[in-house]
């Protein structure tokens, strides 16, 4: 019996009860990895404890959310003094205007902010709000790019792009959806050319499609497009906010972007999504200039601003401010980076590496992917047998058939070593 199997005895009885509760065992799909899933029991920094006391270093930090890793005191301190005061208002209160005013300070795009719970919210906002501020209804979408469940974003997520992606969508919701592939300029201006768009929506890096990323002057190349074609340029920013650089996406990459789509991160590790951008667009939410209801674009929620995600998010954002977080992880980013690289061509390997600063991707083949169908090539024996070798070996990310992960600040160098001898070791294996 491999040695997963053998330490995690708990996790499987674990999994058995979950089954009868809970559909497939698990809360989200995605976290069903082979054979079963371990079951943390607590975690600090970097490090997951399961129920029977094995120790995995993560590198999927709750999905991305968590640049600080696991429970930074700061932030937890915060918490604690904001829960005697209150864990849910439904009124106006002033951290919702403390965090707001943070965001706007620290993303180039953001002039106006709305709060969902989640990115999938988030990302349903944005498409009513261009939609209202256009008066169009085509919205564009990168193949293999993610935006969660919203129905007309639920299309060509996974190569190769043309089946439904899920049970019980609307078709009729997903006809306004055009999918073109990333890093193409021209099936960009061709998608656009008829004048008919709302939006654009990109993710700057693509996420589930392993960290691919955009080449030089494309983001720059689709906001002229857009501009140039009434559409409205929108950046999902859920994964790369705050954690490409403090300024997300748009500041690494200097294109500031119409609206941008945030969550993850900008919660300190609790439930968020927001919709932040240009005050003329945003202003198509204010009840004041739009009093009918026609003419406005609805937008809320039951635990939009919750105080507590406000005062976690609006202490994470205090913490990274200035960038010198993100310079501590890049290091260990790029140790990995390189320490892979340099194995890779030392063994003359069919793979390669994505990422940059805080995030990086191992695809099982020749030539680093520039788009999703691209990305879709590796090798997926490979991609999968390198999953569980770190997993046996205590390293954990997902999914096991997307090798991409992300680092948080309590990342060491040591980390990073190890990360690097186990792919090593690995690479080792598999050559032969
Ligand atoms: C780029 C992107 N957008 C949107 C979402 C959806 O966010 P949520 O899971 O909070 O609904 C995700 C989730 O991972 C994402 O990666």
């Amino acid at each position: 019996m491999p040695n997963y199997e053998l330490k995690t005895k708990k996790s499987k009885e674990l999994y058995e009860r979950a089954q009868k509760v809970l559909p497939g065992g698990v809360t989200y799909g995605l976290r069903a990895l082979p054979p079963y899933p371990f079951y943390v029991k607590s975690a600090e920094g970097v490090k997951l404890t399961d129920v029977e006391n094995n120790v995995y270093t993560d590198y999927w930090v709750g999905h991305g959310a968590l640049i600080l890793g696991h429970s930074p005191k700061r932030v937890i301190d915060r918490v604690k003094k904001q829960l005697p005061l209150g864990t849910h208002y439904g009124f106006s209160h002033e951290l919702e205007i403390e965090l707001a005013e943070k965001i706007c300070e620290l993303v180039p795009s953001a002039e106006m902010v709305r709060y969902t719970s989640s990115g999938t919210e988030a990302n349903l906002y944005t498409v009513r709000l261009a939609r209202a501020f256009t008066g169009r209804q085509k919205i564009i979408k990168m193949e293999g790019g993610w935006h969660g469940g919203y129905d007309p974003l639920h299309k060509a997520v996974n190569y190769p792009f043309t089946k439904q992606e899920s049970a019980g969508l609307d078709p009729k919701a997903l006809e306004n959806t055009i999918a073109i592939p990333f890093n193409d300029l021209d099936a960009a201006k061709k998608a656009l050319s008829n004048k008919d768009v709302a939006a654009l929506l990109i993710e700057p890096v693509q996420g589930v499609a392993g960290f691919v990323m955009p080449e030089q002057e494309y983001l720059l190349g689709l906001k002229e497009l857009c501009e140039i074609n009434g559409t409205l340029l929108v950046f999902d920013e859920v994964i790369t906010g705050f954690r490409l650089s403090p300024g997300g996406a748009q500041e690494y990459f200097n294109v500031t972007p119409d609206i941008t789509v945030l969550g993850k991160i900008v919660g300190g590790g609790f439930p968020i999504g927001a919709l932040v951008g240009r005050q003329d667009i945003f202003e198509r939410i204010d009840q004041i200039k739009y009093p009918q209801a026609e003419q406005r674009s609805a937008q809320g929620g039951t635990f939009t601003g919750n105080p507590i995600s406000m005062v976690a998010g609006s202490e994470t954002l205090d913490i990274i401010r200035g960038g010198k977080i993100h310079k501590k992880i890049t290091k260990v980013g790029d140790k990995i980076r390189k320490g892979v690289e340099d194995i890779i061509s030392r063994y003359k390997l069919p793979a390669s590496v994505t990422g940059v600063t805080t995030i990086f991707a191992i695809h099982f083949a020749n030539n680093k992917p520039k788009n999703a169908a691209e990305s879709a090539q590796s090798n997926i024996d490979a991609t999968k047998a390198f999953f569980r070798h770190m997993l046996e070996n205590g390293v954990a990310y997902l999914s096991p058939t997307n090798c991409h992960a992300m680092l948080a600040e309590p990342h060491t160098m040591q980390d990073a070593e190890q990360f690097v001898s186990l792919t090593e070791e690995f690479f080792n294996k598999y050559k032969k």
